[in-house]
C-alpha cells in the first residue's frame, strides 16, 4: 500500500486508496460481495443505493414490486448495512454507502450507528419518480437548503461525506459544488451525463474537493481525460466487470508510473484546468493565464510571489538556462523542451520526479486559490 501511497497519493478515512477507481452504486446489484469479488482493482466501493428511512424504505417496495427496477429490501437498514460493511472488514477497498433518505436525521443515525470506517454518499441522483417524490435522490438537488443540512447532519458526525449528483439539474453546477463544500462536503461523485470534461474541468476549478467522474468510464483514454480535467478518481457501475477494473488499473499504474502525476492537468492554454498555473511561465504575454488569474481574484504580482514561495528550498527553485530561470515557469513534459530537459538533468531529476515536484507546486497553489472557504448559503 505504501507503493500506491506513493503513485497516487490518495488518502480517505486515513486509508490508503490502491487504485485510482470506485464502484458506483446500483440499487438492488451493488452490495458487499459485488465488492469483494471486485476488490483487487477497486480503489472505493460505494454500495447501495440504501433506503434508510420509511419515506424512501416504501419507497423503494414499490418500485421493486412495479417489477422496473431491484432494489435492496430489509426492515432494518442499521441492521443491513452492518452486516454489508463486515464483508469488507479485511479487503483493501475503501467502503461506501450510498443512502437514500429525505430527513437529515435519517442520515445522522446511519452514521451514529456505523462510525466513521465508512465513506457516506448521499444520492442526489436518483431520478425514480417514487425516490423523488419520497424526497430523497433528485429532490435534494433542487432543495439545496436540505441537502446542505444533511450534508451538516453527517459531518457533525465527523464522518467522510461524498454528494452524488447529476451533472445539469441543478440550475448551476458551479453554484451547487461550492455551496456544497461550503456547507463541508468532501468528495463530490458526479454523473456527467452528456457534458463530459468540460463539465468537470468548471467544477474543479469552483471547489478544492475530491471529485470522482462517471458516467460510460470503460477505456483508458475515457479514464485519462477525466482524470486531466480535474477528477481524483473515476468510477464505474454498469461496466463494473472485472475486465474492464482490471484493464483500467493496469493502465493508470503503468501511466503514473511512467510520468510521475497520475492525474496531471493539460496545460492552461490547451484546456487545463486551475491545477495547471503550475506549468503556467510569467504573465507576460496574452494568454490564458491573464484571465485565468483574474477570474480566480489572484493578481499577476501575487501570482508570482505565490509561485516563487512555494518552490523555495525545492530543486524547482533552480534553472538559469530556463526562460526564466526557474523550474518553477517550466512546462509539462509532454511539451518537448531541451532547455529544462537538461536542467532537469544536471539537478540529478527524473522527469517521473520533475513531475511530482510540479503536483506539490500545484496542491500548494491550490490551497491558496481556494484559501477562502465561501459563506455557506444552504444554513
Ligand atoms: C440499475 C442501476 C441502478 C442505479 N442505482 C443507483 C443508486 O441507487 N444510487 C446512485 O447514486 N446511482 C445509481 N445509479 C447510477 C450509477 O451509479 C451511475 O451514475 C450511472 O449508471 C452512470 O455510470 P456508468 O456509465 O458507469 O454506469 C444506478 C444505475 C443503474 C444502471
Ligand atoms: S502561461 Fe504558458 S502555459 Fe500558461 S496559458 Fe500561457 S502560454 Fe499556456
Ligand atoms: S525553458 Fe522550456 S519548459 Fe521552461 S518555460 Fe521555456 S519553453 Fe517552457
Amino acid at each position: 500500500m505504501k507503493d500506491a501511497f506513493e503513485r497516487f497519493g490518495l488518502l480517505i478515512n486515513d486509508r490508503v486508496i490502491k487504485t485510482p477507481i470506485a464502484i458506483a452504486s446500483m440499487a438492488g446489484i451493488i452490495d458487499g460481495a459485488y465488492v469483494l469479488q471486485r476488490a483487487e482493482h477497486t480503489g472505493i466501493g460505494f454500495m447501495g443505493g440504501y433506503s434508510i428511512d420509511r419515506p424512501t424504505m416504501e419507497a423503494a417496495r414499490t418500485l421493486a414490486a412495479s417489477g422496473s427496477r431491484r432494489e435492496f429490501l430489509y426492515e432494518d437498514p442499521v441492521e443491513e448495512l452492518g452486516s454489508q460493511l463486515r464483508q469488507l472488514e479485511k479487503s483493501t477497498v475503501v467502503p461506501g454507502f450510498n443512502l437514500r433518505g429525505s430527513e437529515p436525521a435519517s442520515f445522522a443515525g446511519i452514521a451514529e450507528a456505523l462510525g466513521d470506517r465508512v465513506v457516506y454518499e448521499i444520492d442526489a441522483h436518483c431520478r425514480q419518480p417514487v425516490m423523488v417524490a419520497a424526497g430523497s435522490g433528485e429532490s435534494l438537488l433542487k432543495n439545496p437548503e436540505t441537502l446542505g443540512a444533511v450534508v451538516r447532519a453527517l459531518k457533525e458526525k465527523d464522518v467522510t461525506v461524498s454528494v452524488k449528483i447529476r451533472a445539469g439539474v441543478a440550475p448551476d453546477d458551479h453554484r451547487l459544488a461550492r455551496k456544497l463544500w461550503a456547507a463541508g462536503a468532501d468528495i463530490l461523485h458526479i454523473d456527467l451525463m452528456d457534458f463530459g470534461s468540460a463539465k468537470l474541468r468548471q467544477i474543479r476549478n469552483s471547489v478544492p474537493l475530491i471529485l470522482i467522474a462517471n458516467n460510460s468510464i470503460t477505456t483508458f483514454d475515457r479514464m485519462k481525460e477525466m482524470l486531466s480535467h480535474g477528477a481524483d478518481l473515476v468510477s464505474l457501475a454498469r461496466s463494473s466487470d472485472e475486465k474492464t477494473l482490471a484493464a483500467l488499473d493496469a493502465g493508470i499504474t503503468h501511466y503514473a508510473d511512467e510520468e510521475g502525476w497520475y492525474n496531471a492537468p493539460k496545460q492552461l492554454c490547451r484546456g487545463g484546468d486551475v491545477r495547471a498555473l503550475t506549468f503556467c511561465c510569467m504573465p507576460v504575454k496574452e494568454c490564458p493565464l491573464i484571465p485565468t488569474l483574474s477570474r480566480i481574484g489572484i493578481s499577476k504580482e501575487e501570482y508570482l510571489r505565490l509561485k516563487m514561495a512555494a518552490v523555495r528550498g525545492t530543486p524547482l527553485e533552480g534553472g538559469s538556462q530556463t526562460c526564466f530561470g526557474s523550474l518553477c515557469w517550466c512546462c509539462k513534459t509532454s511539451s518537448p523542451c531541451m532547455f529544462r530537459d537538461i536542467t532537469v538533468k544536471q539537478l540529478g531529476l527524473s522527469k517521473r520526479e520533475y513531475m511530482r515536484l510540479k503536483r506539490e507546486l500545484s496542491d500548494a497553489m491550490i490551497c491558496e486559490v481556494f484559501r477562502e472557504l465561501p459563506p455557506d448559503e444552504t444554513g
